[in-house]
């Protein structure tokens, strides 16, 4: 089979000199990262102390998910006030420590922003439960009588992301049934109304709080989520009525409105009146790419998360596609593409390439019982696609621990489990807690491998974390930390985040992938046979050992400067 590259896009360099066009951004999971008060949750203090390794790695940035108070019903994705640190983490002002020191390193550091739900222990919930139907403070949400003889049934067929239906009934103050508010995720996150300008008000002077205080910009939590169909109909159909969409269909009721625009577009102008290029990346899940590229025009989000790619099977023909439909899509509007491989909520590469299953979109986790995945090979596989991930021109992220090969927690009790997919769904789907188990740092410290001194830990280490410590792999050759850092070091040195794209027509087939960077090839083997290279220097090898002259072998990617 030959991939047909007659349509194919043909990248030239970088648009502009702007930072986040080819940055590699590294996204810290504050509970899970470095603990200083050993109390098993990972804080501020923890990050600050840790940053120095941060920065050796060889990244741009930090993308920090929330720290801001929250009850912590999804991890800090349910706010009950922006404009505070949540205890668990710290201060402010050791958040503004945190920002001193990144930016001493060379580090720029974003702040995840969640605007389509609060918190349902935010103020403005609070206000809303206890003021009457119709009132102002019920408007920053969505309340609506539900159906039926006594609205005892849900206004619309819409399902939360989590599972179960995406409304919760409310009682009054007198103890009667009340009306119904909309949350696309869990009950304890109501969904703003973004159609009410004092929510957006309200927002606008959040980004100028965090902004104020030496913020890089932003990650944006489901952005796409925000802006709601008038009127809040039914989906068309309900067995997709909760997450799916078919690709390329009006829009859904509750997906990608219009309406959120000219919304971004402000947030974009607050950027701009910023000293030193803020940026904003958006966790967008507009597909296909097509309509994504309109979240990225010049004036809106800089970057948005690649969900085609990090969704994309480990398998040739569709990375082909992928890679294509990515920089036809992000070109046309000038924007960079990013590339990423894993996040806080879908199984690390290093168990998805295992052999279990290649498609990680549905966040349904692993758990003790189901098919383990094979550790050697996902590791192996792992290190390949990153390699091949960070040789692509466009921005890159990295969520913590990838950097180590850290295979997922497959075998996590159910008795520790805190994501409230496994709660909503009866355990039916295990969640997202078995990529979020906090760092290994340094092997045989206390229970948590070197987390913090007391070995608590709000989720347990698997044991064969220790021997993925990062001391355990620092200044080891071939080690997967070694790879990381040589990889983003040779990135930088070459270019290659602000280099060309064009495939390498000697290198496409069924089983092979190759490209150009500049003058740079990258080649990725995805079959069994060992594919015979063109000489020239290797300059980097998932594999160790790799020398000039030697065949691709299975899973295999290196970059090579050719003579
Ligand atoms: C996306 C976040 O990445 C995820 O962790 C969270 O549960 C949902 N948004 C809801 O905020």
């Amino acid at each position: 089979m030959k991939l047909d590259i007659s349509n194919a896009p043909h990248h030239l360099a970088r648009l502009g000199e702007e930072w986040w066009r080819s940055a590699v951004i590294y996204q810290v999971y504050p509970r899970s990262f470095a603990d200083s008060n050993g109390d098993g949750m990972g804080d501020l203090p923890g990050i600050t102390s840790r940053l120095a390794s941060l920065a050796a790695l060889g990244i741009d940035a930090i993308w920090l998910s929330p720290f801001m108070r929250s009850p912590q019903k999804d991890a800090g994705y349910d706010v009950s006030d922006y404009m505070d640190v949540d205890p668990l983490f710290g201060t402010l002002a050791d958040f503004d420590d945190m920002v001193a020191r990144a930016h001493e390193l060379g580090l720029r550091v974003l702040v995840d922003l969640v605007p389509n739900h609060t918190s349902s222990a935010h103020k403005w919930f609070e206000a809303a439960l206890a003021a009457p139907e119709g009132s102002a403070e019920r408007a920053f949400y969505h309340f609506k009588d539900g159906k039926g003889e006594n609205g005892d049934l849900p206004p619309n067929n819409w399902l939360s992301l989590f599972g179960g239906p995406a409304w919760t009934r409310t009682t009054n103050p007198d103890g009667t049934a009340g009306q119904w508010y909309c949350h696309l995720f869990d009950s304890s996150q109501p969904d703003l109304n973004w159609e009410n300008p004092k929510v957006q008000e309200a927002f606008e002077d959040i980004l100028r709080f965090w902004l104020d205080r030496g913020a890089d910009g932003f990650r944006v939590d489901q952005p796409h989520a925000m802006g709601k169909a008038e009127g809040l109909p039914d989906h068309p159909d309900l067995a997709r009525a909760g997450a799916g969409f078919i690709e390329g269909e009006a829009s859904p009721p509750m997906w990608f409105q219009e309406s959120v625009h000219p919304i971004f577009r402000k947030w974009r102008a607050i950027l701009d009146s910023y000293p030193g290029d803020r940026a904003m990346c958006g966790e967008a899940y507009v597909l296909p790419l097509s309509f994504m590229a309109l979240w990225v025009r010049s004036d809106e989000f800089h970057q948005t998360f690649n969900f085609r790619f990090l969704n994309s099977e480990w398998q040739a023909q569709t990375l082909f596609n992928t890679i294509n439909e990515s920089f036809e899509a992000f070109d046309s509007v000038g924007a960079p593409s990013t590339w990423v491989l894993n996040n806080h909520d879908v199984l690390r590469h290093a168990s998805r390439f295992g052999g279990l299953k290649v498609k990680p979109t549905d966040s349904d986790g692993v758990g003790p019982n189901d098919p383990q995945p094979d550790r050697e090979l996902g590791l192996r596989r792992a290190r390949g696609a990153t390699l091949f991930m960070l040789g692509l021109p466009g921005s890159s992220y990295i969520y913590q621990g990838e950097e180590l090969g850290l295979p997922e927690h497959t075998t996590l009790a159910d008795e520790y489990r805190q994501d409230p997919t496994f709660f909503r769904t009866n355990g039916a789907r295990v969640g997202r807690d078995g990529c979020r188990v906090p760092l290994p740092w340094e092997s045989g410290v206390g229970a948590a491998n070197g987390f913090n001194t007391t070995g608590k830990a709000w989720l347990p280490q698997p044991e064969i974390y220790a021997g993925y410590s990062r001391d355990q792999q620092e200044g080891v050759e071939g080690s997967t930390l070694e790879l990381y850092k040589h990889a983003l070091r040779t990135r930088r040195e070459l270019g290659l985040g602000e280099g060309s794209f064009e495939w390498s027509p000697q290198f496409l087939g069924e089983n092979v992938l190759g490209y150009r960077n500049n003058h740079i090839l990258i080649v990725h083997n995805f079959g069994h046979e060992p594919i015979n290279l063109p000489e020239g220097k290797i300059l980097a090898s998932s594999l160790h050992g790799m020398k000039d002259g030697h065949p691709l072998v299975a899973d295999q990617t290196v970059w090579l400067q050719l003579s």
